[in-house]
């Protein structure tokens, strides 16, 4: 029989990358054993195992974090996103939907439910407009909003940090926590707490744990940094502060917080769902953090959504679906090679 034409081209490619295609054993990952004895391969399209996350089911466990909405670009990403999550049955945060609390000039920028179909959805407002609605008596606009988004619940972002870096920020009056008890005793509608990408230490995480939420997302340092962001918007304005920015807690680090958190016996949990985000870069570092975290977990990702998502749907899809392929290739060959993160 003949040689599959193929065939002979790769086995010359071989002989010739050998040498380039040398990687030194101190390269190796070490989050994980790789058992090649166990799984088949996934089919084209199939993805990773279905997760029950925040009372609805997802088809993969990946989020799309809170990003924009409001300016002229921000309606094709947001529309791309929601087109992303819909088809492939994912869970979206929106970005801070602060301006339609008093114009509705950019409302079609977030009203995106009909794209997401039953996916989970979620609205966003700064802890600054929860802390303000709450004391000026105007709660019931926030509730209208979160309606007539058709959002399953409310994400509040914790920012202290940036606002008080942005020389238009809003400043605090009361603590965070008395906002967001107040919040949750409105009862109106589910509550996610994240930050924008400095993390939270593991007091904040046992408060927040301690209170019914629907979920906490992570929001961590090691990517997209908020603080500095201000910085790199301003000239000369708060420049001492430099080093501020570079405060905060990684998504690793902050998995160790809350297994810690879930193993003290003395502390009643209410909160056991996260989205663990900021500065997570692929599947496998998302599917590493979310095999160690010892609540009900996904992964998200901000900017690597926003890089993907700013040109044709095609490419958004093509980055979603190749992150989904690789998320059912570890879930099938690789399994944690540490205990869970303490
Ligand atoms: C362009 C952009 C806009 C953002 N706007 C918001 C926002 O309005 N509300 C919010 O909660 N987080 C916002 N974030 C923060 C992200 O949700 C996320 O917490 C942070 O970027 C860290 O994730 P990353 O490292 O994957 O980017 C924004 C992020 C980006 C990149």
């Amino acid at each position: 029989m003949d040689q599959d034409p193929s065939s002979i081209e790769r086995k010359l490619a071989h002989i010739d990358l050998t040498v380039e295609a040398q990687i030194s054993s101190v390269l190796k990952d070490k989050r994980f054993n790789y058992e090649p004895l166990f799984g088949s391969h996934p089919t084209p399209g199939e993805g990773p195992t279905k997760k029950t996350f925040l009372g609805k089911t997802l088809s993969a466990p990946l989020w799309i974090s809170s990003m924009t909405g409001g300016t002229g670009p921000a309606r094709h990403i947001n529309q791309n996103l929601a087109r992303g999550a819909g088809e492939f049955g994912l869970g979206m945060g929106l970005g801070s939907c602060r301006s339609l609390l008093s114009s509705d000039e950019f409302f079609s920028d977030f009203d995106l439910r009909e794209h997401l179909g039953d996916q989970p959805f979620y609205a966003n407002l700064g802890i600054a407009q929860i802390e303000q609605s709450l004391l000026n008596g105007s709660w019931d606009k926030i509730e209208k909003l979160v309606s007539r988004l058709k959002a399953d619940g409310l994400i509040i972002h914790l920012n202290p940090m940036q606002e008080w870096f942005q020389p238009e920020g809003d400043l605090l009056v009361r603590s965070p926590l008395e906002t967001i008890d107040q919040a949750i005793h409105k009862n109106s509608f589910p509550l996610i707490v994240k930050e924008v990408g400095q993390g939270m230490g593991p007091k904040s995480l046992e408060a927040l744990m301690g209170r019914k939420l629907e979920a906490i997302e992570f929001g961590a340092f090691g990517g997209t940094n908020f603080s500095r962001l201000e910085q790199l918007r301003q000239s000369e304005d708060k420049k001492g502060f430099r080093e501020m920015a570079l405060i905060g807690h990684t998504a690793e680090e902050m998995v160790g917080f809350v297994n810690n958190i879930f193993n003290k016996n003395d502390i009643e949990i209410n909160c056991q769902q996260f989205i663990i985000s900021g500065g997570i870069q692929n599947a496998l570092q998302g599917h590493h953090l979310m095999n160690r975290c010892m609540g009900n977990s996904v992964y998200g990702q901000a900017k690597a959504m926003l890089m993907a998502a700013k040109g044709e749907y095609s490419e958004f899809r093509e980055f979603l679906s190749s992150q989904l392929e690789g998320l059912a290739m570890a879930e099938r060959y690789l399994t944690p090679s540490e205990g869970k993160i303490q």
